[in-house]
Order: structure tokens, then C-alpha cells, then sequence
């Protein structure tokens, strides 16, 4: 995490831009041989509505995450969180178009991030304390020596206040990115470094909240970010839903030299395990998210209303047992009564040795 900011704070690159908390890579393939990156090879609509997504296709990368009726709701409450999650599955060349509500807060960020392994970058970023303005940014092969690169968008909305549509259009000749279908950037493949930097090679979408203001930032970033977090209260961005396409289909994208181009990037033909997983989840979990949410609600309502006849029937039968046994051990008790009385006038009888049927209380017996 935060590896270009060390690097930056490292370099003391960095004044005006500075890229996402999610900018970091497992395994770059312009220096050594990386496993392949499972395609998507397809489109598909991810919605974060009352729904958490599958994690064979989204993993949670940092916590915590909730999904309510505002969608996935990542929020920075205390320090050192950085909610985030990350698609599984890559693309190459393709759209993704993020509906969402930007968070609140000083020194906030809230991002939508196309990230490659060799740290090709797209990013949105949402600076908390900034309601008129959002930034469009990008990086090719990890390269963050340039200060041209991030441009402000003014808007006619406050992006904390309400849902918008950010998309980023991608192919091998330029990149767009419009707001609410309005184009408001495009970058052509030679205007980044003459194409070197244009991000061009197969990228996962990442989604999250971080603390550009944190105090363990470099100073520029924290200027960036609009200035120090201030950790007093919930800070939350909400994404209502993910779409992506991606123009190319197989199954997985593997680079085939240290180039960084997408020249060199083969493309598996055959399914997508991802998408596959996508159209029908596997695992118990999995046939239980893949059933429409209203099943789903039936299903509940089905087990809560079972289990709720059960219970009353189980009181019922109780409370019956309960009157059953009080009026069973009434006529037992009237019954032991009456027993003892005979008993006791039997045995004054017998003392008194007659036939008297003088009642005397009986004394010591
Ligand atoms: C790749 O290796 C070179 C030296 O061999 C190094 O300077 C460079 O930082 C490395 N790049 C990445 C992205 O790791
Ligand atoms: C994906 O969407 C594009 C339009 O953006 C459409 O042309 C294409 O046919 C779709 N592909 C699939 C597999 O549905
Ligand atoms: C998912 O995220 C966790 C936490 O960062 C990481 O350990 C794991 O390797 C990730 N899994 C995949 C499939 O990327
Ligand atoms: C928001 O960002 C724009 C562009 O950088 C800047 O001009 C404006 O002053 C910022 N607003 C605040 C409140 O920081
Ligand atoms: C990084 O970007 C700058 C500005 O575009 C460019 O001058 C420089 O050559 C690039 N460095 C590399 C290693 O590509
Ligand atoms: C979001 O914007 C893109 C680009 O204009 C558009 O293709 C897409 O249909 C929009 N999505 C929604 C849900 O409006
Ligand atoms: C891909 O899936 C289709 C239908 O789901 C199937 O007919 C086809 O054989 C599969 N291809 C491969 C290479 O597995």
C-alpha cells in the first residue's frame, strides 16, 4: 500500500498530483516474469445495492466494507483505515463507468482506479474537502516524474451530495473520460511521453477510501489532498453500481516481453474462469447470491416465518402441558387429600377401638 507515495515522498517528486492508495503491484512484468491476469472477456454490471459482490470476482483488499441500500459504503471512521476493493479479473481496452457519491472531509480521497500490474493507472480522484472540482489523472509504466498530467474538472454538482456516472473510455488510440455522459478529457496515445506512458496494458478496477491527509504523507501529498485529516468523525464515499466492458474476450492477458506494450500482450482465447463465476457462482455461497434478491427475501421470510410458527406452536403446546398438568396435579392433590383424611379417621378409629364416629383432632401421629 501507498508504495508510489513512498516513492514520491522518497524522490520528492510530488507537489501537484499524487495518485491513489491503491497504486501497487504484486508482481511487475517489466522487470520479471508475472503470472497471467484472469480476463473478464466480456460485459458485466456489478450492483452494490443491498448486494456484496462474489469474492472470486471482487476481493476486499483493505476493510471495512458494508453494501446497503446506498451501495458499497467504504468509510475511513478511525486512523489507518483505507477501505478498498479490487476486481479479480482484468481488461484490455474496454469502459467502466462507476456510479457514485463522493465522500466528505478534509484530506479524504475517495478513487476509481484502472490499475495494470507493470503500474499502467487511470484514476478519478475526489478530494474531500473540494465540492467544486474532481481529477482525472493517469501514469504509464509507473512513471510519476510529470506535473501536467492531473487535470481538475469543474462541476455543476457537490459530488458529495449525490450519485454520479464517472466513465473512462479506453483503447489503444486515446483515452476519455466523461461525467454523467458529458466528455470532459481525452488523451491521445502519442500526447503521454509519445505513447511510452499511455496506459495500454490490461488493468483491474480498484475502489476506494483513503487518507490522503494522514500525517505520515509527505507534505505534498497532504497539500494535495487539501490538507490534514481531522479523524473525528465517519468519513463515507457509496458506489452504487460498477460497469465494465472489455473489448477483448478470452480468457486471461499475459505479457509477453518487458515492454510494457500492448503489442506485447497475448491474449488466451477460451472462457473466462471470472466470468464463468460471474454467470454462475460456485460454492454454496455462491448459488445463494446467484439467486435473484427477491428469492432470496422469500427464502428468508420462508425460514423466519417457519421458524416462528414452530416457536408458537412450541409455546402453545407448552402453555396447554402447562394447564393440563396444573388441573392433573389439582385433582392429584384433592385426591391425596381426601386419601389422608381417611386414613386419619380410619386410624382414630382404631385407637379409640369402637365405632365411634366422633371426630377428635389427630395429636403426634
Ligand atoms: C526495474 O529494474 C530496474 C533496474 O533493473 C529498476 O531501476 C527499476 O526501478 C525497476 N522497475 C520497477 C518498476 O520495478
Ligand atoms: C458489450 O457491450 C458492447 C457495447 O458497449 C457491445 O457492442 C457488445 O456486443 C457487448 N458484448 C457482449 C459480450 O455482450
Ligand atoms: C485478496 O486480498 C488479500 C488482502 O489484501 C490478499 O492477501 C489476497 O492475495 C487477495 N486475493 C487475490 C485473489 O488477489
Ligand atoms: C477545488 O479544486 C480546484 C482545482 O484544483 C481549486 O481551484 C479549488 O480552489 C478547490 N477548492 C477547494 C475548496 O479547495
Ligand atoms: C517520465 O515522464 C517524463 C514526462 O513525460 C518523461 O520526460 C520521462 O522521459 C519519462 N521517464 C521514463 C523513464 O519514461
Ligand atoms: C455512464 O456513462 C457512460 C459514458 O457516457 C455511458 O455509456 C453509460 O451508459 C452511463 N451509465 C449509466 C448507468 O448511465
Ligand atoms: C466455452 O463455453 C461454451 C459455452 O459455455 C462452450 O460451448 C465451449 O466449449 C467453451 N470453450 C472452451 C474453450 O472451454
Amino acid at each position: 500500500m501507498n508504495s508510489r507515495l513512498t516513492l514520491v515522498a522518497l524522490t520528492g517528486l510530488s507537489l501537484l498530483s499524487q495518485a491513489a492508495g491503491q497504486t501497487w503491484t504484486h508482481c511487475n512484468p517489466m522487470n520479471t516474469t508475472c503470472p497471467s491476469n484472469p480476463a473478464l472477456g466480456s460485459n458485466a454490471t456489478f450492483n452494490f445495492v443491498d448486494e456484496r459482490p462474489n469474492n472470486k470476482v471482487w476481493n476486499q483488499t483493505a476493510g471495512p466494507m458494508k453494501y446497503g441500500s446506498g451501495g458499497a459504503e467504504f468509510t475511513v471512521a478511525e486512523r489507518g483505515q483505507s477501505p478498498t476493493i479490487q476486481s479479480n479479473f482484468y481488461i484490455l481496452f474496454g469502459t467502466v463507468s462507476v456510479i457514485m457519491q463522493a465522500a466528505r472531509g478534509q484530506g479524504i480521497i475517495s478513487s476509481i482506479v484502472l490499475e495494470s500490474d507493470d503500474l499502467d493507472e487511470v484514476d478519478w480522484e475526489f478530494i474531500g474537502g473540494n465540492e467544486t472540482h474532481v481529477e482525472s489523472n493517469y501514469f504509464g509504466k509507473g512513471n510519476t516524474s510529470s506535473f501536467d498530467r492531473a487535470i481538475y474538472h469543474p462541476l455543476d454538482f457537490i459530488p458529495q451530495d449525490s450519485y454520479h456516472n464517472y466513465s473512462t473510455l479506453w483503447t489503444a488510440e486515446k483515452m476519455e473520460w466523461w461525467i454523467d455522459n458529458k466528455l470532459v478529457r481525452t488523451l491521445l496515445y502519442g500526447e503521454a511521453n509519445g505513447g511510452y506512458n499511455f496506459p495500454q496494458t490490461p488493468m483491474n478496477v480498484r475502489l476506494g477510501i483513503w487518507a490522503g491527509g494522514d500525517v505520515k504523507n509527505s507534505k505534498g501529498t497532504i497539500e494535495w489532498a487539501g490538507g490534514l485529516t481531522e479523524y473525528k468523525s465517519a468519513y463515507s464515499m457509496f458506489i452504487k453500481s460498477v460497469d465494465v466492458r472489455d473489448f477483448s474476450t478470452g480468457s486471461s492477458y499475459t505479457y509477453g516481453d518487458h515492454s510494457g506494450s500492448w503489442q506485447s500482450i497475448k491474449i488466451a482465447q477460451g472462457n473466462s474462469t471470472i466470468l464463468k463465476e460471474i454467470i454462475a457462482p460456485s460454492g454454496v455461497s455462491g448459488h445463494w447470491k446467484a439467486l435473484p434478491k427477491t428469492a432470496r427475501t422469500a427464502i428468508i421470510a420462508c425460514a423466519i416465518g417457519g421458524f416462528v410458527i414452530l416457536l408458537l406452536a412450541v409455546i402453545a403446546f407448552c402453555i396447554v402441558q402447562g394447564r393440563k398438568g396444573k388441573k392433573e396435579r389439582a385433582i392429584a392433590d384433592a385426591q391425596w387429600a381426601k386419601e389422608q383424611q381417611e386414613t386419619n379417621q380410619y386410624r382414630m378409629q382404631m385407637m379409640k377401638g369402637g365405632f365411634s364416629y366422633e371426630h377428635k383432632p389427630v395429636q403426634n401421629s
